[in-house]
């Protein structure tokens, strides 16, 4: 099995770490550091926090780096205080929304259920939805990985068609490869993790889930971006602590492109 995805995904979540002012200087360094590379074949996007999104839209030049939110709720409006609703997303003219993080279920009760709930109404209106999915060491050490991702792909994918898949985005991100305290995953694992997703994919959608991509997350950093986009079905990298300065992100996307214009010929 090899992905038929021929763009390269690469992009950040800033979790709740930059306020707007260092979240805006963020942005427009990496938008001119990185301005010369084609975007023909890369797809590089970043998702901030809320507060800055209004002003990351207005002043970013989204050709150069596509915009994303971090969480939103499913209704279009009501009395749902403290969330954000779809609507308020699209009128900011954002692409992306990141369902599911990984401390969205572990901190937030976010489930199967109500992830898909999410991709349904992101879909629904024109964003892409970024799912992200992922088992946790306890599974791991008790060899549940598969059944893990296999049920929360399944789960969040639920009553999505066809002609909707250009709109779905998946995000491998082992739980216990996640953050300051995280071990990053081998290539290798990563790798097979991947295959058994796109197995999924494939399962419910035939060939269209080869087009599906799947981006791997969890401590990427200079040294193991290569080895982990060299994995035949890992399509991207979602990218936590490394790419939060512009220069370090840069560098790592211009190392990784080669690699992967020569992954997929
Ligand atoms: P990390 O974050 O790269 O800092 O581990 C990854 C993520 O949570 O998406």
């Amino acid at each position: 099995m090899t992905t038929l995805n021929k763009r390269l995904y690469i992009g950040s979540n800033l979790k709740m770490y930059k306020n707007v002012r260092q979240t805006m200087d963020f942005l427009t360094q990496l938008a001119s550091l990185t301005e010369n590379i084609s975007r023909e074949t890369i797809d590089l996007f970043i998702i901030p926090s809320y507060t800055s999104l209004y002003q990351a839209s207005l002043k970013i030049d989204h050709r150069l780096i596509r915009l994303g939110a971090q969480n939103m709720y499913w209704e279009d409006q009501g009395p749902f205080t403290g969330e954000i609703s779809p609507r308020m997303l699209e009128e900011l003219g954002l692409e992306i929304v990141e369902i599911g993080h990984s401390e969205r279920r572990q901190l937030f009760g976010e489930t199967d259920q109500t992830v898909n709930r999410k991709v349904h109404s992101c879909l629904h209106h024109g964003m892409t939805a970024l799912v992200c999915v992922g088992e946790t060491l306890e599974e791991k050490e008790a060899n549940l990985s598969a059944e893990r991702l296999r049920i929360q792909v399944k789960g969040a994918l639920h009553g999505v068609a066809e002609e909707q898949l250009d709109h779905i985005w998946i995000a491998y991100e082992p739980v216990w490869a996640i953050g300051e305290h995280g071990i990053p995953a081998t290539a290798d694992y990563a790798g097979l993790a991947h295959e058994v997703i796109r197995g999924v994919l494939c399962e419910l959608f035939l060939e269209k889930g080869m087009d599906i991509p799947i981006l791997y997350g969890g401590s990427v950093n200079r040294e193991n971006a290569l080895d982990l986009i060299r994995q035949p079905e890992i399509n991207g990298l979602f990218i936590g602590r490394s790419a939060w300065e512009a220069d370090n992100f840069d560098k790592i996307i211009r190392e990784v492109l080669p690699v992967w214009q020569a992954k997929i010929g």
